[in-house]
């Protein structure tokens, strides 16, 4: 709590825009004459212009590109783009309208007493299962959640109907029931769904909530508030009481007695207080409002946790609390209007009618099966394979859909360290997915190179539309922030020392990755002439701001040898990490160098660069440019690729493996000196020397199919990474060789291993990759070899994501090298859902 309180003072003290101060300052001390204030306007400007790393680069914005905008931007609106919740919508806009919903018992104190309301997705909450099974990323999705004794399902539908105003409706329903359905519990026999609305801009027009007071039950639908916002117009939300038809007959709630109703409670009130922001905290407002009530009736014996019943004025949050008896479930509709005296009108209940009740469940079974065809299309295997068995097609669909379903939207600054303190970079947007909706619901640069890997193949245009979003938030320098906390909702879940970005610290140019499938079926014209077409434009405005991305790598974390690299940003004067961590590679602990220095030579952000060179080349190619412009991108691929220049930097004829270069020493040690103050201890000085390390990062030219097929680096590389002495294992390939001296080592007493032996799926992926490339090799001596490595690691990874899944629910950040559990944070829907592509062997 206390840290929080710091960041957010923190980001008070910065907040004015850069230079301000001094140019009220220097035009006050100089008054008078015309030429003196010109002097003084002119110092003025210079001291107020931003710093480098706080201006946006001068390029063309790619946000901005034609296909973003009309219908596009219009079917995009609206979306689950609230990823750190378990259920929020938001508009894609700056200052949104957004929804969120809440859930808990009604009936007992526990609910206050234990915290027990559910809100932000965390691990804490210990759901045993929630995820997106179905979500096609703009229309439709489906989650299902195990609370407790509980299951709930979540269904969001977006609708465009004649009448429907900016960004269309949508309608949400949610279901519960006892997870255990033949015998319900005795005691839990409600649920509370708390739906909120909230709009972050000045509302066009007074809200009007639902009759003060009294509450209500929810019989054919009643018209919870409208209000016109800037960003649709107006609008107007309703709930309806449904019946499931898992629940029995459709006509359930006829017969159901009055007793049974749904009820329905609210409360509206203006979102913020002075400095404020109600919304941030919900779940808060909702307990201390609830508390207040118990402390004033604590005798009554027969509490209940219910919304007062009252609207302010001037309100812009409203709260609608439906308590249902279980089995049961409500549907919250919302409608846009293109008729401005619309919102509130008797033409609503046909609407809400069309959206709700046996219409929306119809709507349902359409967009399951539009679901499940576009799946088969975009997923199937190659020509000729087996269908995938039952349980791994729905882990996949799984995978997939966590993925697109986490798909946020951000809006802020960057707090960015520069010469003059700690300042905010310009206010920006960021469409992207997230590596973790519990853990990290925001956006991380070189997880989303993996990421779109997958939406990609889900939807070509989206997938630009994130990566523009990415690259738009480069520098003048060319720089992009590794870790994107855009916005007081991002922020709020950010331990304070990751929330400052280093201007001089790289992260891993994976978003190449993509990339280079663009520059490749451009060059291949692989698809439609209008989807080469729309790639074309994409990757021509991309130009200038990759080519300052990779100058900006190229440049600033060039190493001292020719064609070497090195990450910066190691601490090389602690005392206190084993290995001093290298969080810039995205390999966090990794071993490298036990003495962080300027000799250092990395080989995977070395391979990364020759990745990211070959992309350059074909898309200037692709694009026609000059030869001038496209050939020094040809020649550095060349040079990194070149298998002389490879070894002489990195390969270690001795043990035959390739391995970083720096200054090091085997002997080193943590010694506790006092309780808090563990020290690194060095037995033996270090020397410039290979990193005796074996393991991904050994693995890197051959991830970038960088190796010759009838190298005999090649095979040596097969061997290690199929000795179960060092990688193999039966769950995937483990992150350090189990021969090394940093395997499963914590970093300080607090630091876990992280990399240090664990199985990631986005490295397995790469190798899976990187084998079947070679596999396909005609000829080559190793080609057999890789081809069984292939299948056999496949097959491990598959089969040991699907027990994990099935057994536990989640999908895991990484996986345990011994027993194949899931560890680190779930659910982890970022690049382990890569899963999916491993699986149709794409
Ligand atoms: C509740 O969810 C669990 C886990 O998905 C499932 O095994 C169980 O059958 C569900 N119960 C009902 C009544 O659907
Ligand atoms: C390096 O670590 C020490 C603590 O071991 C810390 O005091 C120092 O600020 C760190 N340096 C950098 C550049 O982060
Ligand atoms: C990358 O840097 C090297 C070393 O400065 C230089 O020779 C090469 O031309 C650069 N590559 C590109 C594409 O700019």
């Amino acid at each position: 709590m206390g840290s929080r309180k710091k960041q957010q003072q923190q980001l008070q003290d910065s907040s004015d825009p850069v230079g301000k101060k001094p140019l009220h300052g220097n035009l006050l001390l100089l008054g008078g004459g015309g030429l003196l204030l010109a002097v003084a306007v002119l110092i003025a400007l210079e001291l107020s212009r931003a710093p480098d790393e706080l201006r946006p680069l001068s390029a063309p914005r790619l946000t901005s590109l034609a296909e973003f905008g009309g219908d596009y931007k219009e079917r995009m609106l609206w979306g689950s783009y609230r990823p750190g919740l378990y259920f929020g919508m938001r508009t894609r806009t700056p200052k949104g309208l957004l929804a969120g919903l809440l859930w808990f018992d009604p009936d007992t104190l526990d609910t206050l007493m234990n915290r027990e309301m559910r809100h932000a997705a965390t691990q804490e909450d210990e759901l045993a299962r929630y995820g997106w099974v179905r979500h096609d990323g703009e229309q439709y999705g489906r989650q299902t959640l195990v609370d407790k004794d509980c299951n709930i399902s979540l269904t969001m539908v977006k609708h465009w109907g004649p009448e429907s105003g900016r960004g269309g409706d949508w309608a949400v329903r949610v279901h519960a029931r006892h997870a255990d359905g033949s015998k319900p519990s005795q005691r839990r026999r409600r649920l509370s769904f708390a739906m909120y609305i909230s709009d972050e801009d000045k509302p066009k027009s007074p809200w009007s909530v639902l009759p003060f007071g009294e509450p209500s039950d929810l019989k054919d639908g009643v018209h919870l508030v409208s209000g016109g916002s800037s960003v649709v117009g107006p609008w107007s939300f309703h709930a309806v009481e449904s019946a499931h038809p898992e629940d029995g007959p459709p006509s359930g709630k006829q017969t159901r007695p009055v007793s049974k109703r749904a009820r329905l409670d609210h409360l509206a009130v203006p979102a913020t207080e002075g400095e404020y922001d109600l919304r941030l905290s919900v779940r808060e407002l909702i307990m201390s409002i609830v508390y207040e009530q118990y402390q004033r009736h604590p005798d009554e014996g027969k509490f209940r946790l219910y919304l007062p019943n009252s609207a302010s004025t001037g309100c812009n949050l409203g709260i609608f609390q439906v308590t249902v008896w279980l089995p049961g479930s409500v549907d919250f509709v919302f409608l846009s209007h293109k008729n401005p005296e619309g919102a509130g009108g008797p033409e609503d209940e046909a609407r809400v009618a069309a959206l709700s009740g046996d219409a929306l469940t119809q709507l349902i079974a359409n967009h399951e099966q539009r679901y499940d065809q576009h799946f088969e299309e975009v997923f199937s295997g190659p020509a000729g394979s087996e269908p995938l068995p039952e349980g791994q097609l729905e882990m996949a669909k799984a995978a997939v859909s966590n993925l697109i379903g986490s798909m946020g939207y951000f809006y802020g600054s960057s707090q960015v360290k520069t010469e003059r303190g700690v300042k905010p970079a310009w206010d920006a947007p960021l469409f992207t997915a997230v590596p973790s909706r519990s853990f990290f619901p925001r956006g991380f640069l070189w997880d989303e190179g993996f990421h779109q890997l997958l939406v990609q193949r889900w939807s070509p245009k989206m997938s630009r539309d994130s990566i523009a979003h990415w690259l738009d938030l480069m520098n003048v320098q060319g720089w992009i922030p590794r870790e994107q906390i855009l916005g007081a909702e991002a922020l709020e879940r950010v331990p304070e020392e990751f929330v400052v970005q280093d201007p001089t610290h790289a992260n891993p140019p994976s978003l190449f990755l993509p990339i280079a499938n663009m520059a490749h079926q451009l060059q291949q014209e692989q698809g439609e002439a209008e989807e080469l077409a729309a790639i074309k434009a994409f990757v021509s405005a991309a130009w200038p701001r990759l080519e300052a991305w990779y100058t900006w790598f190229n440049t600033s974390q060039a190493g001292k040898e020719p064609t070497s690299y090195r990450w910066h940003g190691r601490n090389a004067t602690t005392q206190l990490e084993l290995n001093p961590k290298t969080l810039a590679s995205g390999l966090d602990d990794y071993p490298r160098a036990s003495h962080p220095g300027t000799d250092e030579r990395h080989l995977d952000l070395r391979c990364w660069m020759a990745l990211a060179s070959e992309a350059m080349a074909k898309i200037g190619t692709a694009l026609g440019l000059p030869a001038h412009r496209v050939a020094p991108y040809i020649a550095t691929h060349q040079a990194l690729s070149d298998l002389g220049i490879l070894n002489a930097l990195h390969w270690d004829s001795e043990l035959q493996m390739y391995l970083d270069w720096g200054l090091h020493t085997e002997e080193v040690k943590l010694q506790r000196r006092t309780y808090s103050a563990p020290a690194m201890r060095v037995a033996t000085p270090p020397s410039l020397r290979h990193v005796p390390h074996f393991g991904y990062v050994s693995l890197f030219p051959l991830l970038m199919r960088l190796l010759p097929p009838d190298s005999r680096e090649l095979g040596a590389t097969l061997d290690h990474l199929a000795n179960t002495d060092l990688l193999w294992t039966r769950f995937g390939l483990r992150s350090l060789a189990a021969t090394s001296s940093m395997y499963k080592k914590h970093n300080t007493p607090s630091d876990k291993p992280y990399w240090r032996g664990q199985v990631w799926v986005n490295v397995n992926y790469l190798a899976l990759r990187a084998l079947k490339h070679y596999a396909g090799q005609q000829g080559g001596p190793y080609q057999e070899q890789a081809a069984a490595l292939y299948a056999q690691l496949r097959a491990h990874i598959l089969e040991n994501l699907e027990v994990q899944y099935s057994g536990h629910g989640y999908l895991y950040e990484q996986y345990d090298d011994v027993n194949g559990r899931g560890s680190g944070s779930h659910p982890f829907n970022g690049w382990t859902a890569l899963i999916a592509l491993i699986a149709v062997e794409a």
